[in-house]
């Protein structure tokens, strides 16, 4: 349609047409082959709403979609299609590691593919529009959705934001296989205060542009077709009814002209925050935000027609949220065709197809973060193995935002080991969870989310553990299969205590008793206190929530068919208490210098070291790399020249290894506080043993700018320290001046 079309449409439709454009229903209110009545009557929603609503959320299926679609034409005055949208967060069908652990690739790239075989399966499945990528920046591990994030650092996040949107969206949505991006949660949700979801956000708006907002810009710059509000406040408004927020600096400063959507109800909860009296002032200052889709909560459909009659709301406000959904629908081509992809035919080809297998299990590998290797990795084949803990043979691995992968698709460690080394033995040893252990909300831990196989729970955690201890005991090496129930992040999973279950470390220390030579698996969807582990284990391995390939991937890893490559994209703290802690912080007038522990009024704790156990940007392979000191081909340049910085990298082990050589700039005066360093670029660098090469980043002027104290993003003349090394504490520096 062309955009006169599209006015003509919106011309024509009446005004409980329009706002119901703006209303999204659960799919279950479209119920087979007519629109259900019982249920939506009991529930308040009524019959108009079901027959008029834009968008629903949670059907899927090219014959359930078709279906729904073709009634849903029949009865709709101007035969304009639904959206159909869904969460396809780290895959649809076929399970790619969680977005934490694609972060620790530090290769956008490759989640720009893994975004778009999820759009592919997504859209034939009768999918248009995916809530992903979640781009919030993290630096708190007590929140259990860092593991939806890449990480905390604003450039990778921003890397990864552009790659994901462009993944799924390609060129054009309404081409085959895409599905449009919603960029989420506008704004700052990654922030809530002491990690606990959903709680209030206090971010100063310095902090807030500088950290949290580049990397939904890099989103909506990308083309992202939507934006999703945060359930948080910003500066004391709850995001979904902030004007400010949405109209100056969503649409006004970052040009976006996309569709905004709420969160899940998040109109409703501007209520509880206590911002509006009822649901008809939430659906008012909603509306007045711009926020253009209701998600779940009835609201604007109740309200929005009065409010207009009343002329409390102009109906310009109605047109423009319809238009834009209009827009959306139209660049998807669903006017032309309804159905998009959905093809009952295609979602047998290419769902799981073995390219998109072959995909995750590159992926997961490459998300792998070795972070302690005492010569016991890689494996020896054949020379007893023994793969212990509750995740040696479980297919839960997929992460808690992948409700439509199914765990019996997953290849599990032990169906990877047996193609690798027949002789290696397993054994559960743990549950996963003791009974310490509350996963409220989650239906009560039902048996088919525990994990452990049906014969396992008929034994008690002794008899387990007893058989675990056996086993190690004859084994040469021990791979302890450790970590988080999948269910332990995700939405509404924050946790005080950071720590692998109780019951497995008990695992852990026992098996450590009997057996010096014990690698650490370690399954998680969020940065761990792994002290205990770091300490005694011989290797450390951090797998995440690694996907429908995890188990291959693993034992790519760990025989050594690939070497391990990823980055932390997130610090692991040392305890709990240090958080959040994350490498960018500002500098503060007492730096504590490690070391001088006897300089009593410094930024310290008294009881614990001020860095992470492991910090962003680490991560091992199985040889070692030397880096040259920082060399710069001049040290003066003004804001139109570059400075090229080089280190040269030598691969000095025994094997071929991947490196990512850093690159940290820190701003040593400037009219605002800066960072103690901040990541500007990176590269990767294959090398063979022996190998040397060159590694040159050129600086430019936009390398070196910041929100400065005028609010302006640019550069201040002064000098510059670069650093280049392999993770983010390098003090492989020089330094220059940028002049006037
Ligand atoms: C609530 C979550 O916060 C959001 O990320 C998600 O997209 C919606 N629910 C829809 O599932």
């Amino acid at each position: 349609m062309t955009t006169q079309e599209l006015q003509d449409l919106l011309g024509s439709m009446s005004l409980e047409e329009k706002v119901n454009q703006m209303n999204q229903l659960a799919g279950g209110f479209f119920a087979g082959d007519v629109v259900a009545m019982g249920p939506l009557q009991e529930m308040g929603v009524p019959e108009e709403s079901v027959r008029l609503t834009g968008s629903v959320l949670g059907a899927l299926g090219a014959e359930t979609v078709k279906k729904i679609q073709k009634n849903f034409l029949e009865n709709q005055p101007h035969r304009i299609p639904l959206l159909f949208m869904l969460d396809v967060i780290n895959g649809f069908k076929t399970i790619f590691p969680i977005p934490l652990g694609q972060g620790a690739t530090f290769e956008p790239e490759l989640s720009r593919r893994c975004a778009q075989a999820a759009a592919k399966e997504a859209a034939v499945s009768g999918l248009h529009v995916t809530f992903a990528p979640m781009v919030d920046l993290v630096r708190d591990a007590r929140w259990g959705r860092v593991m939806e994030s890449t990480g905390e650092d604003p450039y990778l996040n921003c890397l990864f934001s552009r790659a994901m949107v462009e993944g799924f969206q390609g060129d054009d949505i309404k081409e085959p296989y895409r599905v449009a991006a919603c960029v989420k949660h506008f704004a700052g949700y990654g922030a809530p205060t002491a990690g606990r979801d959903y709680n209030t956000v206090e971010l100063s708006e310095h902090t807030l542009r500088e950290f949290y907002l580049p990397s939904y810009r890099a989103g909506v710059d990308a083309g992202a077709a939507m934006v999703m509000t945060s359930f948080n406040t910003i500066d004391g408004v709850p995001a979904t009814a902030n004007r400010w927020l949405m109209r100056d600096v969503l649409r006004g400063e970052m040009g976006f002209d996309g569709v905004l959507i709420s969160d899940w109800a998040a109109i409703e909860e501007t209520i509880y925050h206590g911002l509006c009296a009822d649901r008809r002032e939430a659906a008012r200052r909603a509306a007045e935000a711009g926020v253009d889709i209701d998600m779940m909560t009835g609201i604007y459909s109740e309200h929005l027609c009065a409010l207009v009659r009343e002329g409390v709301v102009p109906e310009a406000l109605i047109d423009e949220a319809a238009l834009r959904i209009l827009t959306l629908k139209n660049k998807l081509g669903l006017f032309e065709n309804p159905y998009k992809d959905a093809d009952e035919e295609k979602e047998k080809e290419v769902i799981l197809c073995a390219a998109h297998r072959e995909l995750a299990r590159e992926a997961a590998a490459k998300s792998f973060v070795l972070l302690k290797n005492e010569g016991v990795l890689p494996l020896a084949k054949g020379k007893k193995t023994a793969f212990i803990g509750p995740y040696a043979d479980n297919p839960r691995m997929l992460g808690s935002w992948s409700f439509i992968g199914s765990p019996e698709d997953v290849v599990t460690v032990r169906q990877a080991v047996s193609e690798w080394d027949e002789s290696a033995v397993f054994c559960e040893g743990s549950p996963l969870l003791g009974p310490d252990v509350k996963l409220e909300g989650f239906m009560e831990r039902p048996a088919e989310t525990d994990g452990a196989p049906a014969k396992e729970k008929e034994r008690s955690a002794e008899e387990m553990l007893a058989e675990a201890v056996a086993a190690a005991a004859e084994a040469e090496t021990v791979v302890l299969m450790i970590g988080e129930h999948y269910l332990q992040s995700g939405e509404a999973t924050s946790n005080a205590n950071i720590q692998i279950p109780q019951i497995q470390m008990e695992l852990f220390e026992k098996v450590c008793e009997v057996n010096e030579q014990v690698v650490v698996v370690l399954f998680t969807g969020r940065p761990l206190d792994i002290r205990r582990i770091s300490e005694k284990a011989k290797a450390v391995l951090v797998v995440w929530m690694p996907g429908t390939e995890g188990g291959h991937a693993i034992v790519d890893v760990l025989s050594g068919a690939v070497s391990p490559t990823g980055k932390l994209p997130m610090s692991f703290p040392y305890c709990v208490g240090q958080v959040p802690v994350h490498y960018n912080e500002y500098s503060t007038g007492r730096p504590h210098v490690p070391g001088k522990d006897k300089d009593r009024f410094r930024s310290k704790y008294l009881d614990i070291p001020n860095g992470p156990l492991y910090p962003f940007g680490f991560g091992m392979g199985y040889t070692r790399f030397s880096v040259s000191p920082v060399e710069t081909d001049r040290t003066r340049m003004t804001a139109g020249e570059c400075i090229h910085v080089s280190v040269r990298v030598k691969n000095v082990g025994d094997l071929p290894g991947t490196e990512t050589v850093q690159l940290y700039i820190r701003d040593i005066a400037a009219s605002v506080v800066r960072p103690v360093r901040e990541l500007k670029q990176f590269q990767k660098v294959a090398l063979a043993p022996g190998e040397e090469r060159e590694v040159v980043f050129t600086v430019t002027n936009e390398d070196l700018c910041f929100l400065t104290a005028d609010g302006r993003w640019e550069s201040e003349p002064g000098e510059f320290e670069v650093s280049a090394g392999t993770d983010s504490t390098t003090v492989n520096s020089a330094r220059f001046v940028l002049a006037e």
